[in-house]
């Protein structure tokens, strides 16, 4: 099913995120039923074990990741960036220090500055997931690391009762949490739209990203997505 949010205006996204932000952490813990500090936990621990000097936390939002990587690799450098600055906020209580107003499409960091670029629930709001990619390529070094980490979908029979619970039931609950139930419809129709699985790890490959990898999560409802910058356009 092609979404039909995935034509929004970046303007829109960025309101989008400034309405939630207040709630947008809540939020996520009530309607994940806690799941998404266990997806942001493995993902923090993945990160570790490739032993980062400087990460990229790219769409850092609120800075929940950011703040789990800080707190796992203390040695590392930390950079958040999100183009929301009401959900910066967030992040910079939280005590991020390394915060940059900044467009995914557009990144102002120069290219091989970073070891490791984590995206959480990002790259689907993105205009372009391409253009997006070929960003985090250039601002990796050659052999860094690019993770991903967004919502799939379980398989068969789960799906069903799944897409009941993303399309139905999440709009009206966080409706009440956040007061915008339009931002979840929205969710549901960009989860729908994004690509998955091996969709995935092509446009990654096509972006320049070798050794690709999926690790699907809680079933199927989130996926890990793993690779490296490839060298010269060759392998990673
Ligand atoms: C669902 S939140 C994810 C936040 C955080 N990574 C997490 O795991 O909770 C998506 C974030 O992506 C940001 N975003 C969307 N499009 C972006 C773009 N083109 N450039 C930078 N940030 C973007 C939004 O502002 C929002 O903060």
């Amino acid at each position: 099913m092609e979404s039909q949010f995935r034509q929004q205006e970046p303007s829109t996204i960025q309101r989008l995120f400034g309405r939630i932000a207040h709630r947008y952490d809540l939020a996520n813990s009530l309607l994940s039923l806690g799941c998404d500090s266990l997806w942001r936990a493995n993902v923090a621990a993945r990160v570790k074990s490739w032993d980062p000097s400087a990460i990229l936390d790219l769409a850092t939002g609120s800075g929940v990741l950011a703040s789990e990587l800080k707190r796992r690799i203390p040695a590392a450098r930390v950079v958040g960036a999100d183009f929301c600055a009401p959900m910066l906020t967030f992040a910079r209580r939280r005590g991020i220090r390394e915060l940059v107003v900044a467009d995914g499409l557009a990144l102002p960091f120069r290219d091989d500055r970073f070891d490791v670029v984590t995206i959480a629930f990002g790259l689907r709001n993105m205009a372009s997931y391409d253009v997006a990619l070929q960003e985090v390529k250039r601002v990796l070094r050659a052999g860094g690391r690019l993770l991903i980490l967004d919502f799939s979908l379980p398989n068969p029979p789960l799906r069903t009762l799944y897409r009941i619970y993303l399309h139905r039931v999440l709009p009206v609950l966080a409706g009440w949490v956040t007061g915008e139930p339009d931002a979840y419809h929205y969710l549901g129709g960009t989860i729908e739209g994004f690509p998955k699985g091996e969709a995935m790890l092509k446009l990654m490959s096509r972006c320049g990203f070798g050794d690709g990898e999926a690790r699907p999560l809680t079933m199927g409802v989130v996926t890990v997505y793993t690779g490296r910058k490839k060298r010269f356009g060759g392998s990673a």
